[in-house]
């Protein structure tokens, strides 16, 4: 990444952070299976259960782990690791780490002026969840 597209990216995650819920509502509404996962959301109403503390906290944690990553660009090896070594356990598939992908860069869209920072996002979740995929 050049460290313009990594200026674009930390400005544009910026602009969302104070959101959580949403981004974290947007991931989980793009792939129904990723809720099932996690034994205190399975078989609930996202609707619902977007509203609670337990959602709201989660959501902090993944905007706080998010945060780490961007404002450490280019470097992620170390979080990524990280991050596989509590979910690889968790039978997480590529297919849902796609459609989580997905589900970001459809609340961006909806959120931020997308255009600006496509290309810059696109390269910096190809090697996030590039480097994850190839861990898990
Ligand atoms: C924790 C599932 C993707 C960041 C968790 C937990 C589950 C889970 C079950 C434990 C929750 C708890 O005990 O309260 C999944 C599934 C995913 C996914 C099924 C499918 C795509 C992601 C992604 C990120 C992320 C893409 C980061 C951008 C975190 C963090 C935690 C967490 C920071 C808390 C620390 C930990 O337990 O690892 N995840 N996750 N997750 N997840 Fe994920």
């Amino acid at each position: 990444m050049t460290a313009e597209q990594i200026s674009i990216v930390q400005a544009s995650f910026d602009e969302v952070k104070g959101d959580p819920v949403g981004i974290l509502y947007a991931c989980l509404k793009a792939d129904p299976s990723i809720q099932e996962k996690f034994p205190q959301f399975a078989g609930k109403d996202l609707e619902v259960v977007k509203g609670t503390p337990e959602f709201k906290t989660h959501a902090k944690r993944i905007v706080g782990y998010s945060l780490k990553v961007i404002y450490e660009l280019p470097d992620m090896e170390r979080d990524v690791d990280t991050f596989v070594a509590s979910h690889k356990p968790r039978g997480i598939t590529h297919e849902q780490l796609d459609n989580f992908r997905a589900g970001f860069v459809t609340y961006m869209k909806a959120h931020t002026d997308f255009a600006k920072s496509e290309s810059a996002w696109g390269a910096s979740l190809d090697n996030f969840f590039g480097m994850i995929k190839s861990k898990m």
